[in-house]
Formats: C-alpha cells, sequence, structure tokens
C-alpha cells in the first residue's frame, strides 16, 4: 500500500502573470477553494494520509495558514522549500526523508482529477508494491505533455512534449513509484530545459519492464490548471458541477469525514476556523 503523498506546488507559476507575482498559484481560487485542495483530495481518496508538500522558498507560512498540519482532514502534512524549480523528480530529492523506506505518489499541484470510477482505480493502483505506475488521459494536443505511445496494451515509447506523435495520450500528473524511485532519481540528468525530467525517470522504469499504466477513461477529467485560460476552464467546471449537485469536489472535511478519519467535532471547528461563508454552510449540513 502506498501510505505517502507529495505534492509538488512549487514553481513561479510566471504563465499566470502578475496574479501570482504575490500569490502562489496552488492558493488561487478554483471556483470556491484553493487550488491545492483539489490534488489533496486525490491523494486522500486514495488512502494516503501523510502528505508532503514542497512549496517555494519563503511561502511555507502562507500554506500553513490554511492547511496547517492536515488535523482538521484527518491528515499529517508536512512542508519542504524547493529554492528553485528543477524539475518534479527533484521532489524525490527533497524528499528523501519523508520518503524513508516506503513507496510514494506524486501528484503535481496544478492537477486536477475528476470522474465516476477515480477512486476505484486509485485505491486499486495504490496497492503497488514494485514498479511504477502512470495515468493516461486523451487530450487534443499532446505536445504539450508528456505522451505514452501504447501498443498491445503496452507502453512502446514515452515522450516529452514531442513535436509530432501518433498516440494522443498524455502522461498525467500523477505517479505512483517504488522506492526505488529515490535512487533511480540520482541518475537522471538535466534535460535542455535544465530539469530532471519524469518522462526520463519513467524511462528508466519502462527499460526495467517495471512501468505500468492506468487509462483514466473519457468518462473522467483532468484538466491541468497552468495557464489564465486552463485555471478559468477548471473553476467553471467545478461550478457547473457543484451548483448542478449541490455536493462539493474536493471538499476535504467531507472525505475524511466519510473515511471516519474525522468527526462531527473535528467539522465543528473547521466550521469556526474557516467562518460564516458557503463552505461552511456546506459543512454543516455534513450531519
Ligand atoms: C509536466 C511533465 C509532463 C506531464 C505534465 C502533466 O509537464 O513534464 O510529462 O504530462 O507535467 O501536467 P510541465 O508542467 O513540466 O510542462
Amino acid at each position: 500500500m502506498i501510505k505517502k503523498g507529495i505534492i509538488l506546488a512549487g514553481g513561479l507559476g510566471t504563465r499566470m502573470s502578475p496574479i501570482t507575482k504575490s500569490i502562489n498559484k496552488q492558493l488561487l481560487p478554483i471556483y470556491d477553494k484553493p487550488l491545492i485542495y483539489y490534488p489533496i483530495s486525490i491523494l486522500m481518496l486514495a488512502g494516503i494520509k501523510q502528505i508532503l508538500i514542497i512549496v517555494n522558498k519563503g511561502s511555507i507560512p502562507q500554506f500553513k495558514k490554511i492547511l496547517q498540519d492536515g488535523r482538521n482532514f484527518g491528515i499529517k502534512i508536512s512542508y519542504a522549500e524547493q529554492n528553485q524549480p528543477k524539475g518534479l523528480p527533484d521532489a524525490f530529492k527533497i524528499g528523501k526523508k519523508f520518503i524513508a523506506n516506503d513507496n510514494v505518489a506524486l501528484i503535481l499541484g496544478d492537477n486536477f482529477f475528476y470522474g465516476q470510477s477515480l477512486t476505484e482505480k486509485l485505491e486499486k493502483a495504490s496497492k503497488l508494491k514494485k514498479g511504477a505506475i502512470v495515468f493516461v488521459y486523451p487530450v487534443k494536443n499532446p505536445n504539450r505533455f508528456g505522451v505514452a505511445e501504447i501498443k498491445k496494451n503496452k507502453i512502446v515509447t514515452l515522450k516529452e512534449k514531442p513535436k509530432k506523435t501518433k498516440s494522443n495520450l498524455a502522461v498525467t500528473g500523477l505517479y505512483l513509484f517504488d522506492n526505488s524511485v529515490i535512487q533511480k532519481t540520482l541518475k537522471l540528468k538535466f534535460s535542455k530545459r535544465k530539469e530532471l525530467e519524469i518522462i526520463d525517470l519513467l524511462n528508466i522504469y519502462k527499460k526495467n519492464k517495471l512501468l505500468k499504466f492506468e487509462h483514466l477513461g473519457r468518462g473522467a477529467a483532468w484538466l491541468d490548471a497552468g495557464t489564465i485560460d486552463d485555471f478559468n476552464q477548471t473553476s467553471m467546471f467545478v461550478s457547473s458541477i457543484e451548483k448542478r449537485q449541490g455536493l462539493k469536489i474536493a471538499c476535504l472535511e467531507e472525505i475524511a469525514l466519510i473515511k471516519k478519519w474525522i468527526n462531527r467535532k473535528n467539522i465543528k471547528d473547521a466550521i469556526s476556523f474557516y467562518g460564516n461563508c458557503e463552505y461552511s454552510k456546506y459543512l454543516k449540513n455534513l450531519f
């Protein structure tokens, strides 16, 4: 079972400047809650209770102000700083002590996942003992992402932002790794964009026949809130579903309550923490 998860919430958010000049992107709202709530919810739904959030230098206090140590959500959140963006696998260097001898999930702080069968898929995948698992999803513009070409139910090639590709399957920003990820990361070299590349890391697993994949499925939604337009579209998506159903996506207290990680008293504490707002009203209706 994967018990630990890392959220990579560093980066300068330059594509969203000037908004991100003074506020970290992951603290900006996707409809009615900060972006960071969504990747946390995904890890929680996968049954992960120990979470390390990697943030930009100097921004830990901002994150702590809202998430604290995770107690309100029945989880344990710790924080680490990334001095400068060095690519996704840098998370395993920064998080080495946190990971210790365990397997680990990595999720990007600006990736949004939603779908009926997602929880089941996550629970199943998090049973991983050896190797790595990626989640693939069809997109119109695969050249913006890591792309997997799949033949006979196997990943045959894995490339980062290929100019030309026959595949429309993007490798999404949620990855599960066995503990050897720490060692494998040490073998990586910086790419042309001066970053350690997740695709290079996954290719090491692939070479060793240890890379598995899951289709998120076209009935699921995967969005990345990287640019202003993507951000707004993700926000509108959440708003449409929440308004229709009257149910919230990524209400961390609700997920924790369903999982019995917290109780009524914690919900009451959360309500007084958030104050008089729509989110608190929703929490009040949970019991
Ligand atoms: C990163 C990864 C890419 C992946 C994408 C998902 O891209 O390098 O393989 O498909 O996240 O959001 P980047 O955000 O660094 O452009």
